[in-house]
């Protein structure tokens, strides 16, 4: 096995682990170290954060923490958070738009009622001109999930409203892609975050790398206002090339980063003329999204072990060589 697969599947399975993120989320470290990726915990310091990240000519998705919600009355208190957002980007007059995950708004208990959650916040963002993006979490959920998608559109939700993410490490997402566009929907493409079975997702990295050109490619010629969310710079390189090789616009498709993550690459993209949305997740339930972030870099890891090791108060402060 790869050495950056394994590391992805082991800190995927410490992001399971309950009783490490109660000792984790309780050491001050951690949650030092978590800043990095993590706007904060309130809206106000994630709405402060969009307004810099605008300042900068970057626009804004704002994610609040959370997922594998198993009370029906926490998945209703995500979704009323999240109309709150909405309002909030309204009333400030944000560049940003939403992220949701369906867990977090009771996939696990039933999808009707992640379904509804969704629904009334779309209503909302319909309202305000905002727009929600489903992110895709692990396998067992995508069929689920792009059903839920699929509903809200054929209740109504236009493709300016709602847009749903895409894995390229699924050998499913080729299909799924060819079914999305018919709908003209608005992708999100990305790598795959979670640890998956090889007979599910491609095992080796060059093959997802392959895969993930593969999508884009078709995406650019075809797709309605996608979004290449990655930090690979070959990947980008192509996107621009590709893009110019065939005559679209640069203001066709939008490149999407992670919050503290490559911001080396996220200002180069605005000063080439591309546009660039990051990522913003913000909210005191930052553990499992933390630790898929530290899997996907040795050097991140690395940094977290020698945290744990030293318990150093400055620890994950500023790392350096972290991007
Ligand atoms: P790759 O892993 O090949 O990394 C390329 C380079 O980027 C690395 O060499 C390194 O320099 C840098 N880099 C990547 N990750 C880093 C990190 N954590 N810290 C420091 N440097 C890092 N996944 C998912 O399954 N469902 C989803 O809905 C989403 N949503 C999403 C939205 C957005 C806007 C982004 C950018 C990503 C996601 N992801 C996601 C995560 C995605 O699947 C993937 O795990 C990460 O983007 C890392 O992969 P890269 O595409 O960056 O490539």
């Amino acid at each position: 096995m790869e050495l950056t697969g394994a590391l992805r599947r082991f800190f995927v399975f410490l992001s399971e682990q309950q009783a490490l993120r109660r000792w984790v989320t309780r050491n001050g470290w951690a949650n030092r170290a978590a800043r990095r990726f993590v706007a904060g915990e309130t809206l106000e310091e994630a709405c402060d954060a969009a307004a810099r990240l605008n300042a900068q000519g970057k626009a804004v998705t704002l994610n609040l923490l959370g997922e594998r919600t198993t009370r029906p009355e926490d998945a209703q208190a995500a979704a009323v958070l999240y109309r709150k957002v909405l309002e909030e980007i309204h009333r400030r007059s944000l560049h940003a738009d939403l992220a949701v995950k369906l867990t977090q708004l009771g996939l696990d208990l039933s999808p009707k009622l992640a379904e509804e959650n969704l629904d009334g916040i779309c209503t909302q963002a319909r309202r305000l001109g905002g727009f929600v993006w489903i992110d895709m979490e692990a396998s067992r959920y995508v069929e689920a999930t792009l059903e839920v998608y699929r509903n809200l559109r054929a209740s109504g939700h236009g493709p300016d409203t709602v847009g749903v993410a895409l894995q390229a490490y699924l050998y499913r997402s080729e299909r799924d892609l060819e079914d999305l566009l018919r709908l003209g929907t608005r992708i999100r493409l990305v790598k795959g975050a979670y640890a998956e079975p090889p007979h599910i997702a491609y095992p080796r990295k060059a093959d997802v790398d392959r895969a993930y050109v593969r999508l884009l490619e078709r995406l650019l010629r075809q797709g309605y206002r996608p979004a290449i969310a990655t930090h690979d710079e070959r990947i980008l390189a192509h996107a621009r090339s590709f893009a110019e090789a065939h005559g679209i616009p640069l203001d066709r498709f939008e490149f999407q980063m992670l919050y503290g993550v490559r911001r080396d690459l996220q200002a180069r993209v605005v000063q080439e003329g591309g546009r660039l949305r990051v990522y913003v997740p913000f909210g005191p339930d930052w553990y499992p999204y933390f630790m898929r972030r530290l899997g996907e870099r040795p050097a991140n890891a690395a940094f977290l072990l020698r945290s744990l090791v030293q318990e150093s108060p400055g620890g994950f402060g500023r790392p350096s060589g972290v991007e």
